[in-house]
């Protein structure tokens, strides 16, 4: 059984402080739930704050360090860019790459995206890639083919073994911090559309390792009917990870209906 994922993405919010203050806040909040039940738990923190972070959480709380982008090559003169071996000096496990927000007002392309999931990987992280279609799109009836083309571009040449390590969030443009959840009968079909996609691409092994999230508007309302879905294996969650408690609930309605066995 895939084991599920709830991930914080907290994009471009939080001084250092503040972010310290949200982690200890979580961290309270879950404390007394069974860590064997518990989903991978993941927060993602600007840049500058993932070192306080990573200290806090030293101890093993059960929570795992996420940055929001990376450079691919390990160093050199690329100024502004932070490399992998750089996250993973600092305990990053995971990545989120080819976000929505990246690719629509920093020009990420899926040729960028795949440099990075290879670099990630090879670097014994694990990416989280992002793929999803506009509005627009979904309107004149080119989802499916949208987000096949990101994912079989953005895994192109990964092995086997490299894809059913990574994760995909599907994230519909227009779900993203509208309140616009998805219907999750909807969103369920176009994961599995990308779960075939993979199967084609990396072998029908790999499709069934690898974890596929939702994400748009997720929240504490929503997360029992997503998590419910036979191919949803979590959510990436913006605004509602800003929240400790919000957050916790996503965690505690997440173990209601898929604890892993
Ligand atoms: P919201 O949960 O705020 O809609 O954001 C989703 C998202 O972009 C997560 O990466």
């Amino acid at each position: 059984m895939r084991k599920p994922i709830i991930a914080g993405n907290w994009k471009l919010n939080k001084t250092v402080e503040e972010a310290t203050e949200l982690v200890e806040d979580i961290k309270v909040k879950i404390m007394d739930l069974d860590k064997n039940q518990m989903p991978t738990v993941i927060v993602s923190p600007v840049f500058t704050a993932l070192k306080s972070i990573a200290d806090i959480l030293e101890h093993g709380q059960g929570i795992h360090l996420g940055a929001q982008n990376c450079y691919w090559q390990d160093s050199g003169a690329f100024t502004g860019e932070v490399s992998v071996p750089m996250l993973k000096d600092i305990c990053v496990t995971y990545v989120i790459i080819g976000h929505s927000e990246r690719r629509q007002y920093f020009g990420e392309t899926d040729e960028n995206i795949n440099l990075k999931a290879k670099a990630i990987l090879n670097h014994g992280l694990i990416p989280i890639i992002c793929c999803g279609e506009t509005l627009e799109q979904r309107e004149s009836g080119q989802t499916d083919n949208v987000v096949k083309n990101q994912i079989i571009a953005d895994l192109k040449d990964l092995t086997e073994e490299q894809t059913a390590k990574s994760v995909i969030a599907y994230e519909p443009v227009w779900a993203i911090g509208t309140g616009k959840t998805c219907e999750s009968s909807e969103a369920n079909r176009v994961i599995k559309l990308i779960r075939d996609t993979v199967a084609e691409v990396s072998g029908r092994d790999a499709a069934d390792k690898i974890r596929i999230l939702y994400g748009g508007s997720v929240k504490p309302s929503t997360i029992e009917e997503q998590m419910s879905q036979s191919d949803i294996d979590g959510a990436l969650v913006g605004g509602a990870s800003l929240k400790a408690e919000d957050f916790a609930q996503l965690i505690k309605g997440t173990m209601l209906v898929r604890a892993p066995k």
